[in-house]
C-alpha cells in the first residue's frame, strides 16, 4: 500500500494491488482534477498523459485558455457557478450572499493509518501499517475557509473512504448548503446503476436501471436512513453480473437524510455524489468552527457484484462494527414481539424464557410493552419506567430471574420517541421536533425527540441508565418506528433550522456513545419497523440490526438477498416466527424458515411454549445445529449464487476462510411438475480439495462442484435421515447442503 505524490506534476496516486486512485491540482492550483479510479495501474512518475481535454463552446474560467471550463474537466469536489453547471459536491453561501467559491490547493499530508471523524461513525484501522490515509488541504481567501479533503486506502482492501471537512477560518459565519462527502467523475455512462429500495417489510429490494443523460439519484428526507432507499448505490459495467466484471460500490457511513445521485453530461461523462442530502440542509459555520460530512467507502470490484459485497462484508464486519462484541459469537435469541405483542405478564415471560432455554435459546429479549400503561402502540413512550401490574418485579427482579435460568436477557427501548399521555411529554412539551404554530403530524402516534438538544439526550440516557444500572441486562434493541415531520428544534435560531436533522443524528450516535461507554458488553441491535436505518453509521454502534418486520421465509429471501449485497452476515437480524406467518400468512416449514434464518444472526420470534412436541424437537436440533455453524455464518465468505428476483429458485452459500466447509442453502419457491433438470453452481470452494456432502455417499472436488454444480436431480437425506427430493418437496421447499473437506 502506498500514497504516492509526484510533487513536480502534483499528482496524487493511491494505490495497493487491486485499486489505483489518481488525481492531481490543476494549473493555477484552481480545483483538483481527478484522474483515474479503477483497477491498479503501475505509479509512475507523470499522469500527465491522462489529462483530457478539447475546446468546446462553453465559459473558461480564464482569458485566452479555452480549455479551462470546469464544465469540460473532470474533478474531484466540484463547485457550481464557475463554469461548472453540473451538480456540485459543495454550496457555500457567504455573508454577502454570494454561493461561489473557489478552494485552491495549498497543501498536502499523509497520515499512517486512519483518522477517526469527530463524532461520527466510520470505519478505522487497526494498526498503522493496515491504512494510509492522505489529506489535502485547499483554501478559500475570500471566504477565509480551508476545505480538507481527506482519502484513506487500506493495503489489503479494494476501498477507497473518503470526507470533506469545512474550517471557517474568517470572521464571519457562512452557510454549508451542500457537503458531499464523495464526488467521482467518471469518463463514460456505460454502467447501470444498482441500488436497495423498500418500504416497511419490504425492505433491500435490489434494483437495476440503465443510466441515462440527467440526474438519476436516490436519497431520503424522512430523518433516517429509510426502509424507502438504503445508503448505497453500485454502478455496475453492462456485462458485469454477479461474479465477473467491474463493479464501484458507494456506500455511505450515516444514519440521517443522504442522496446518492449520479449524473450523467451530455458528454456522457458520469458525476456519481454522496453524502447529506443537500435538501433541507444548511449548517450555519460560525467562525473557529469546522463542518464534518459523513464518511463514504468506495469500493472497486473486478470481480462483479459479490466481490464487491465481500469486500463490504469484510471491512464492515471488521474494521466498522467494533468493541466486544466484534468478533464474538452472538447469542441465539428468542424475542417475545410476534408471541405475546403487549400482551404479558411474568409468568407468561419467564414461560417462553424457560421452555426456549431448554431448547438451547441462549438470550431472552422482552420486546415492546413493558414501560409506562403500554398495552398498544397508543402510549407510553418515554415514561421508562417498568409497568408493576405487567411485571411486579420490575425489569430488575425479571432479568434476575431469567440470569437464574441460565439465560442473557435483553430488553427493546425506543429511546427517541415520546407518546403525549407521559411524564415525560408533560413537563418537556418542546423537547419534541414541532414546528411552532403548525400541527405536529403523528406517526405511530408518537413524537420524536428534538435529540439535536444535549439536555435531551441526558435526560434519556440517564432514564435508561436506572433501568441498565440495576438489572442484568446484556442486549438492547433499540427501535425508531416514525419519520420525521415538522422538522425544527425550539433551542436553534431560525438560520440554523436547516441543522436539525443532521444535529438529531449527531444525538442519536452520542446516546449511544454513552452507553456503549457505561456498558461495553451490552450487545446492541438497531431496528427502525425493521430495516429503516440498516446502514453503515449504525453497526458503527450496534453490530447487527432487525433486517425487517417481515419474518415470512419466502419474503425474506429477497430481503435478506438484498441486505447482502453491503452488510455481512453478521449483521443480519433473522428469525424464524410462527405460521401462518403474520405478515403474509403464508406457511412455511420449520425447516424451511430455519433454512433461511440461519444465513443471519438467527434466533426466534414466536409462542415456543405453543409449538407442538415434535417441532420442539426440531428447534432443539436447530439450536444445535447453528451453534455448531455460526463461525462459519459469521466469519465465512458469502457468494449469491440465485437470484430471488430473478428466478423461482434462490440459492446463497457461506465458504469457510481455509475452504474446509462450507454451508449452501437452496430455496425452491413454487413447485413445478415434470420441471427441468436443475443444478446449483457452487463458488469460493478450493478446486483441488475433496469435499463430502452431508447425507449422500459420494465425494466431490471443489472444481466439480464449482463448474458442474450440485445435482439436483438426487435425492438426499439430512442428518436427521429426512428424505429430500427436489421434484417432490412442493412450494416453499428448501434444503441445505453441508460440505466439508472429505477426510479432514
Ligand atoms: C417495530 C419493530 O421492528 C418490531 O420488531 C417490534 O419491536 C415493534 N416495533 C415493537 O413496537
Amino acid at each position: 500500500m502506498t500514497i504516492k505524490v509526484n510533487t513536480e506534476t502534483r499528482e496524487f496516486h493511491l494505490f495497493n494491488n487491486q485499486v489505483s486512485y489518481i488525481f492531481r491540482v490543476l494549473e493555477k492550483s484552481i480545483q483538483l482534477e481527478h484522474l483515474y479510479f479503477g483497477q491498479k495501474i503501475q505509479h509512475r512518475e507523470s499522469f500527465k498523459h491522462l489529462i483530457e481535454r478539447e475546446i468546446r463552446p462553453s465559459c473558461n474560467m480564464f482569458e485566452g485558455d479555452h480549455t479551462s471550463s470546469l464544465e469540460h474537466i473532470k474533478q474531484e469536489y466540484p463547485s457550481f457557478g464557475t463554469t461548472d453547471y453540473r451538480q456540485p459536491a459543495h454550496m457555500i453561501t457567504s455573508s454577502i450572499g454570494s454561493h461561489i467559491t473557489n478552494y485552491q490547493y495549498e497543501s498536502y499530508q499523509i497520515i499512517p493509518g486512519k483518522p477517526a471523524l469527530v463524532n461520527l461513525p466510520a470505519t478505522y484501522s487497526e494498526d498503522n501499517t493496515e491504512a494510509e490515509t492522505l489529506e489535502v488541504t485547499l483554501i478559500d481567501e475570500v471566504l477565509q475557509s480551508k476545505l480538507i479533503l481527506s482519502y484513506t486506502i487500506f493495503s489489503e482492501r479494494n476501498v477507497i473512504c473518503r470526507n470533506a471537512r469545512f474550517v471557517n477560518e474568517g470572521k464571519d459565519s457562512f452557510y454549508i448548503n451542500n457537503a458531499m462527502s464523495t464526488s467521482v467523475d467518471f469518463p463514460d455512462d456505460q454502467f447501470e446503476m444498482l441500488h436497495l429500495y423498500g418500504a416497511w417489510a419490504r425492505e433491500a429490494h435490489v434494483e437495476v436501471q440503465p443510466l441515462s443523460k440527467g440526474i438519476q439519484s436516490i436519497y431520503s428526507a424522512r430523518g433516517a436512513s429509510s426502509h424507502a432507499h438504503n445508503p448505497f448505490l453500485a454502478l455496475k459495467r453492462l456485462d458485469t453480473s454477479e461474479h465477473t466484471g467491474e463493479v464501484y460500490g458507494f456506500s455511505l457511513v450515516y444514519s440521517g437524510n443522504f442522496l446518492g445521485q449520479v449524473e450523467v453530461d451530455t458528454y456522457s461523462v458520469t458525476r456519481v455524489t454522496m453524502g447529506i442530502n443537500p435538501f433541507q440542509f444548511r449548517w450555519k459555520l460560525k467562525p473557529n468552527q469546522t463542518f464534518q460530512t459523513p464518511e463514504c467507502v468506495m469500493v472497486y470490484s473486478n470481480e462483479g457484484l459479490n466481490g464487491m459485497s465481500q469486500t463490504y462484508h469484510d471491512l464492515y464486519r471488521t474494521r466498522l462494527a467494533r468493541g466486544y462484541w466484534r468478533d464474538k459469537e452472538r447469542p441465539i435469541l428468542i424475542n417475545n414481539w410476534e408471541a405475546t405483542y403487549f400482551h404479558f405478564n411474568e409468568e407468561k415471560i419467564l414461560s417462553i424464557a424457560k421452555t426456549a432455554r431448554d431448547l438451547g435459546i441462549e438470550l431472552f429479549v422482552l420486546d415492546d410493552g413493558w414501560f409506562g400503561k403500554r398495552n398498544d402502540d397508543t402510549s407510553s413512550l418515554g415514561d421508562w419506567f417498568e409497568d408493576r401490574d405487567k411485571l411486579p418485579n420490575g425489569i430488575q427482579g425479571l432479568s434476575e430471574k431469567i440470569d437464574a435460568l441460565g439465560m442473557k436477557f435483553g430488553l427493546w427501548f425506543e429511546p427517541e420517541m415520546v407518546c403525549k399521555d407521559t411524564k415525560l411529554f408533560k413537563e418537556h412539551p418542546e423537547w419534541i421536533i414541532a414546528t411552532p404554530n403548525r400541527r405536529p403530524s403523528h406517526g405511530r402516534n408518537q413524537f420524536i425527540l428534538d435529540f439535536s438538544r444535549e439536555e435531551v439526550v441526558d435526560h434519556i440516557f440517564s432514564l435508561m441508565d436506572t433501568i441498565l444500572e440495576k438489572s442484568k441486562i446484556s442486549y438492547i434493541k433499540w427501535d425508531m418506528n416514525r419519520y420525521m415531520t415538522e422538522t425544527y428544534s425550539q433551542s436553534l435560531d431560525y438560520d440554523q433550522q436547516g441543522e436539525v436533522a443532521h444535529r438529531y443524528i449527531l444525538g442519536v450516535y452520542k446516546l449511544y456513545e454513552r452507553l456503549i461507554e457505561k456498558y461495553p458488553e451490552i450487545l446492541f441491535e438497531s431496528c427502525a419497523g425493521g430495516g429503516a436505518r440498516f446502514d453503515p453509521g449504525l453497526l458503527y454502534y450496534a453490530p447487527q440490526a432487525w433486517a425487517s418486520d417481515d419474518t415470512d421465509a419466502v419474503e425474506r429471501l429477497k430481503i435478506q438477498y438484498g441486505t447482502s449485497m453491503v452488510y455481512p452476515l453478521s449483521s443480519i437480524g433473522s428469525h424464524i416466527s410462527a405460521v401462518p406467518n403474520h405478515q403474509v400468512s403464508r406457511i412455511t416449514s420449520m425447516e424451511t424458515r430455519a433454512n433461511v434464518a440461519y444465513f443471519g444472526t438467527f434466533g426466534y420470534e414466536l409462542d415456543i411454549t405453543k409449538l407442538s412436541e415434535e417441532d420442539k424437537t426440531k428447534v432443539q436440533a436447530q439450536t444445535s445445529f447453528f451453534k455448531e455453524k455460526r463461525q462459519l455464518v459469521r466469519n465465512g465468505h458469502f457468494y449469491r449464487l440465485l437470484n430471488p428476483f430473478e428466478s423461482n429458485e434462490v440459492s446463497w452459500m457461506v465458504v469457510s476462510q481455509d475452504k474446509k466447509e462450507a454451508m449452501v442453502g437452496y430455496y425452491k419457491v413454487l413447485a413445478k411438475p415434470n420441471d427441468k433438470y436443475y443444478r446449483i453452481k457452487l463458488k469460493g470452494l478450493d478446486p483441488s480439495k475433496l469435499y463430502a456432502i452431508e447425507g449422500k455417499d459420494t465425494t466431490h472436488y471443489g472444481d466439480e462442484l464449482m463448474n458442474i454444480g450440485i445435482v439436483l436431480a438426487e435425492d438426499y437425506t439430512d442428518r436427521a435421515g429426512e428424505y429430500w427430493s427436489r421434484e417432490k418437496s412442493g412450494d416453499f421447499s428448501s434444503k441445505l447442503f453441508l460440505l466439508k473437506e472429505a477426510n479432514a
